[in-house]
């Protein structure tokens, strides 16, 4: 064998060998039809799900069609307070880098979910007896420890979730509670001195239209930046069940006066509830909520990004939350598409 010979085969087998590792990393190849996060992204809209661990470590099904269809992940409980904090002292990150190191590893945004909620707070929290000074350092302890972690890696938290109260007041919560309004305007500045350069959103649920809820939550983001406070979007949830959703001009309409006060909009987990068992023509209402709502986000300059609560019918909040109902996302139990994803897909691909 000649020198150039000896020389070329170890770098060609190291070049094919070094191709498969990194190819190994990437999400599986699509097989015909084009991924909705591809569709997406060629629109400008990152589409994303919500995703828990235990599925991704258990379910192979769950993680191919998690990683194909989804550019953006958000950890469906895996960063809340109580399962990050078993007690005061101790952080439990496992399940939330395992999340995060998947979404990388497959090609995903992440969105940080949630700093500071009123639920799935520990009990070593909420029945604790700390002083107003104690809990504030708990909290900005908390966020540091939390955004920071995550620095660079997350580049958008729901900082405050679910602050106002359906009548547009504000909250009783621990936090409102024992610290005060002043809480929320604390949780931004404390994540932003964190990551100064993550974008930090207010998110709640029923102020996607128009209504009291939704002008409090206009209210208090206004005020907060009119106050210099570190905040930059709105997060829609976007929890609809098929007799009850926000009509498509409202939503336009917030989302138009968001923009106009100079703040992003997403919609950060949506799903279309339906009584069970589902029928064909509550599959067909259901693609069209979502169909409408996909394009008023696309219509929408600053809606920046379209996240479904969770992958599959099989594994969904809805029936333990809302006994009866169920049905709600993109993919069937048995992982088939259902109508509203190809409804979203046609409007993606302009087709309808
Ligand atoms: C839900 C999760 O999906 C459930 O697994 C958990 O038991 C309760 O919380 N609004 C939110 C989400 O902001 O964090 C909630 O997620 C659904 C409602």
């Amino acid at each position: 064998m000649n020198r150039l010979l000896t020389l070329l085969i170890p770098i060609s087998f190291a070049l094919i060998v070094g191709a498969c590792s990194s190819v190994d990393e990437e999400p599986p190849e699509e097989e015909g039809e084009p991924a909705l996060r591809d569709l997406a992204q060629a629109r400008g809209l990152m589409f994303g799900a919500a995703a828990d661990a235990p599925q991704i470590n258990a379910n192979p099904q769950y993680r191919v069609t998690l990683a194909r269809e989804f550019g953006a992940l958000t950890p469906e409980n895996e960063l809340k307070f109580g399962p990050l904090r078993p007690s005061r002292v101790t952080f439990s990150w496992d399940n939330a880098d395992a999340l995060v190191t998947f979404a990388e590893n497959s090609g995903m945004k992440v969105r940080g979910h949630t700093l500071v909620w009123h639920q799935q707070n520990p009990f070593w929290l909420t029945s604790g007896s700390f002083t107003r000074a104690q809990l504030m350092s708990i909290l900005e302890e908390h966020i540091k420890a939390v955004v920071g972690r995550y620095r660079g890696r997350i580049g958008k938290w729901d900082v405050v979730n679910e602050g106002i109260a359906d009548n547009g007041s504000m909250r009783q919560s621990l936090w409102f509670e024992r610290i005060g309004p002043e809480y929320i305007e604390l949780a931004f500045q404390w994540a932003h001195e964190a990551d100064p350069d993550a974008l930090l959103y207010y998110n709640d649920y029923s102020a996607e239209g128009s209504g009291a809820k939704s002008n409090a939550v206009f209210n208090l983001v206004s005020d907060l930046k009119n106050r210099g406070v570190p905040i930059h979007g709105v997060g829609m949830q976007m929890h609809v069940s098929t007799d009850f959703f926000p009509g498509a001009a409202d939503v336009a309409g917030n989302m138009q006066r968001l923009a106009a006060a100079g703040f992003l909009v997403d919609i950060t987990e949506m799903d279309v509830r339906i009584l069970l068992p589902a029928s064909s023509g509550e599959l067909a209402v259901q693609g069209e909520i979502y169909r409408t709502m996909v394009d008023v986000c696309l219509d929408a300059p600053n809606c920046m990004s379209f996240t479904v609560w969770g992958v599959t019918d099989a594994h969904s909040w809805i029936p333990g939350f809302f006994p009866g109902f169920g049905a709600g996302l993109l993919f069937d139990e048995n992982y088939a598409t259902k109508l509203a994803y190809s409804r979203i897909r046609d409007l993606l691909s302009g087709l309808n």
